[in-house]
């Protein structure tokens, strides 16, 4: 049975309004403050990796334990949202009706392995930066786009998305939760420039009216347009 993608971010240990989900860093790989189950064992994050290469996504705190071996002490990570990959159909929905371009800057804000802006790169030339908290999010990001052979378009930053600069993007893209959607909304629309699109999928912005809303095979995917100051 095909889980649709709303389904399996919330399936995949987040409960609303239970405030951030808190994994363990590389000191204690696997301790988890919500039930989390892995996440390849969903159907819908069954991995199809755009980047030829790109390896499948790992699970919260695998990755973390993989890339920094050896580390003790490392602060938890304080996630506003679990990883859960959006399937390639969806990702090419997103860009589609974001119509990216070569001209674009395309910000994935909690950019997992980095497949948005990737395939951004890949297939319409555009340039991106992703930005994660997960550091090992990003060495997989940075990986992918090497394997992809889009290194010298795309960007990749451990960073919280909500205190990047995101003032150079024309296209942002989200995959987080309503109601993080919504505690972000004031930021996209104070700091991006008039005209930038916004795509998220799976989640709205509450009272603000997307312009197109369209349903890809695995999930919606909703489209606005910064208004003019
Ligand atoms: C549902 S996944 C989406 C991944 C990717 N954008 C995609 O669609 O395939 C959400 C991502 O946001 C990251 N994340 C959670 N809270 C964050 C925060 N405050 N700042 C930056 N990234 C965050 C997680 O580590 C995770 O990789």
């Amino acid at each position: 049975m095909k889980i649709p993608s709303k389904a399996a971010l919330l399936a995949a240990g987040w409960v609303a309004g239970a405030g951030p989900l808190v994994v363990a860093g590389a000191a204690e790989p696997g301790t988890r403050l919500s039930p989390v189950p892995a996440v390849p064992s969903l159907p819908a994050t069954a991995p199809r990796p755009l980047a030829a290469g790109a390896g499948a996504p790992l699970a919260e705190g695998q990755g973390a334990t993989a890339a920094f071996p050896g580390q003790s002490g490392a602060a938890p990570l304080k996630k506003d949202v679990p990883y859960v990959p959006t399937m390639e159909s969806t990702v090419l929905e997103m860009l589609r009706l974001a119509r990216v371009g070569p001209k674009d800057v395309v910000y994935d804000l909690g950019c997992g392995d980095g497949r948005i802006v990737i395939a951004g790169a890949q297939k319409y030339g555009a340039r991106g930066v992703g930005v994660d908290i997960d550091p090992a999010r990003i060495a997989e990001s940075r990986e992918n786009a090497r394997a992809a052979g889009v290194e010298d378009r795309v960007r990749f930053e451990v960073g919280d998305l909500f205190e990047t600069d995101i003032s150079e993007a024309t296209v942002v893209t989200l995959y987080l939760l309503p109601e993080v959607n919504l505690r972000l909304k004031p930021k996209l629309l104070a700091e991006l420039k008039p005209g930038t699109r916004i795509v998220s999928h799976a989640f709205d912005m509450g009272d603000w009216t997307p312009e197109q809303v369209s349903t890809a095979a695995e999930g919606t995917v909703y489209l606005w347009r910064v208004p003019k100051r």
